[in-house]
C-alpha cells in the first residue's frame, strides 16, 4: 500500500517505518524536524535496507502538503506529526492548537483533494482525562485536563466529523499509553532535546551519566508503592498496532477509537528498578513533591484492539528497558551523537 506518514522521522514514526518498509509498503515521509533529525531516517534505511520517500515540509503548508499528495497518492495517511509536550503546551497554546488542529484540517483538505480517504492518527490516553474508573476503556468519557489533550481530543473530533461527513472514508483513532523503548537493533530510539519530560527518557539519561539523579514526583500516592502507575507500551508493539490498524482502515469505513496499552501498569520505582537490571547498576534518586496535574494512575482496557485489529503486547517491561538502554548506551548523545 501507499502510505504518507506525518511526522515519521520522531519517536513512534521513525519505529513505525521500519514496521512498514519490512511488510513491504511504499512510504512517504513529511516531516519539518520540529523536533527530530534526518539522522532517523538514514538509519533507518540501514535497518530495513529499503527506501522511501522523504518529504521536508510543514503539514500547515497547504499548498505544498498539496502537491506532495498530487504527487505520491497515497492510499492511506498515518498522522504522527503534532507537539506532544504537556507542560510547552500550557505556555504556547496557540502553537499547539496550530499544529495540532489546524495541521489536521489542512491534512485532510490535502487527503480530499488527492481522493485519499483512510487516515490513522496517533491520539493519546490522556484525552480522557482524570479516571472515572480503570482500567479506561474506550467508552470512558473524555474530558482532558491540558492544553495538549484538548488538541488531540478535537483532532479526533475533526476526523470523526469529516468521516461521516464523506462516505467511503475512514479513521481509526489510536490512544495511546506510554509508548517507551526502542528497536532492538539500537540504531533508532526516543531522542528528547533539552531536559526529558517523561519518565523513562529520564532513567536512561541518568543510567548513562547525563543526569545526577531521578527525581520522583511524589511517593504518597494510592498504588502499590505510592509512586505514579503507568501502562508502559514497547514502541516496537506500538508500531505493529499502525501497521495492522492500517489493514482494517482498508476493509472498513467509519472511525473507530482503540486503546494501545498492555493493560497493565508499572510504579515509578518497579520501573527503576527494572531499568537498573537492564543496565546492571543502581540509579540514584530522590523523591520530591507531586507535579501538578499527575494522576496516580492509568492502565488501558485494550481489549476491543486485540478483538477487532488482532493486536495484543508482545513486549514485557524488561525488553522495553533493554531496548531503551542498548539506544541509550550506544547513542549517548541521541541523534547527535553520530556528528
Ligand atoms: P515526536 O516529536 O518524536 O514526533 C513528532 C514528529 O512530528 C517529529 O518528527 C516532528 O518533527 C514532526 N512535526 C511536528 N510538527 C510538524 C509540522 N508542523 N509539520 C511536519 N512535521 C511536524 O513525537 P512522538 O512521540 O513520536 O509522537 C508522535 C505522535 O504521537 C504525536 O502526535 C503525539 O502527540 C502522539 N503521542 C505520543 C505519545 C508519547 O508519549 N510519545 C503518547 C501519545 C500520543
Ligand atoms: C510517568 C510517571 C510521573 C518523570 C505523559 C503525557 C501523556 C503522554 C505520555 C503524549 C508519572 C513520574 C516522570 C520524572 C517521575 N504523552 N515521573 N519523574 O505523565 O503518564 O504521560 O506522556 O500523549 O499525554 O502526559 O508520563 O513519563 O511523564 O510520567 O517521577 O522525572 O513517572 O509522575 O507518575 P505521563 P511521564
Amino acid at each position: 500500500m501507499r502510505v504518507l506518514l506525518t511526522g515519521g522521522a520522531g519517536y513512534i514514526g521513525s519505529h513505525t517505518l521500519v514496521e512498514l518498509l519490512a511488510l513491504g509498503h511504499q512510504v512517504c515521509v513529511v516531516d519539518n524536524y520540529a523536533n527530530s533529525a534526518p539522522e532517523a531516517l538514514t538509519r533507518v534505511r540501514q535497518i530495513s535496507n529499503r527506501d522511501f520517500r522523504v518529504e521536508e515540509g510543514d503539514i500547515r503548508d497547504r499548498d505544498r502538503l498539496t502537491a506532495i499528495f498530487t504527487d505520491f497518492r497515497p492510499e492511506a495517511v498515518i498522522h504522527f506529526a503534532g507537539l506532544k509536550a504537556v507542560g510547552e503546551g500550557e505556555e504556547k497554546p496557540v502553537a499547539y492548537y496550530d499544529t495540532n488542529v489546524t495541521g489536521t484540517l489542512v491534512l485532510l483538505e490535502a487527503m480530499r483533494a488527492s481522493g485519499c480517504g483512510k487516515i490513522i492518527f496517533s491520539s493519546s490516553a490522556t484525552v480522557y482525562g482524570n479516571p472515572l474508573y480503570l482500567p479506561y476503556d474506550e467508552a470512558h468519557p473524555c474530558s482532558p485536563t491540558n492544553v495538549y489533550g484538548r488538541t488531540k481530543y478535537m483532532a479526533e473530533q475533526v476526523l470523526a466529523d469529516w468521516v461521516r461527513a464523506n462516505p467511503g472514508t475512514g479513521a481509526v483513532l489510536l490512544r495511546y499509553f506510554n509508548p517507551v523503548g526502542a528497536h532492538v537493533s539500537g540504531r533508532i530510539g526516543e531522542d528528547p532535546q533539552g531536559i526529558p519530560n517523561n519518565l523513562l527518557p529520564f532513567i536512561a539519561q541518568v543510567a548513562v551519566g547525563r543526569r545526577a539523579k531521578l527525581a520522583i514526583f511524589g511517593d504518597d500516592y494510592d498504588t502499590r508503592d505510592g509512586t505514579g502507575l503507568r501502562d508502559y507500551i514497547h514502541v516496537a508493539d506500538l508500531a505493529r498496532a499502525h501497521a495492522l490498524a492500517l489493514d482494517y482502515a482498508a476493509d472498513h469505513t467509519g472511525t473507530e477509537v482503540f486503546n494501545i496499552g498492555t493493560g497493565t501498569g508499572t510504579t515509578v520505582k518497579e520501573m527503576l528498578a527494572a531499568f537498573e537490571r537492564a543496565c546492571g547498576h543502581a540509579l540514584a534518586y530522590e523523591v520530591v513533591a507531586r507535579r501538578p496535574g499527575d494522576i496516580a494512575a492509568c492502565y488501558a482496557q485494550p481489549e476491543k484492539a486485540e478483538r477487532l485489529l488482532g493486536w495484543s503486547a508482545t513486549r514485557d517491561l524488561d525488553d522495553m528497558c533493554a531496548s531503551a538502554w542498548k539506544w541509550q548506551s550506544e547513542n549517548p548523545q541521541g541523534y547527535r551523537s553520530e556528528e
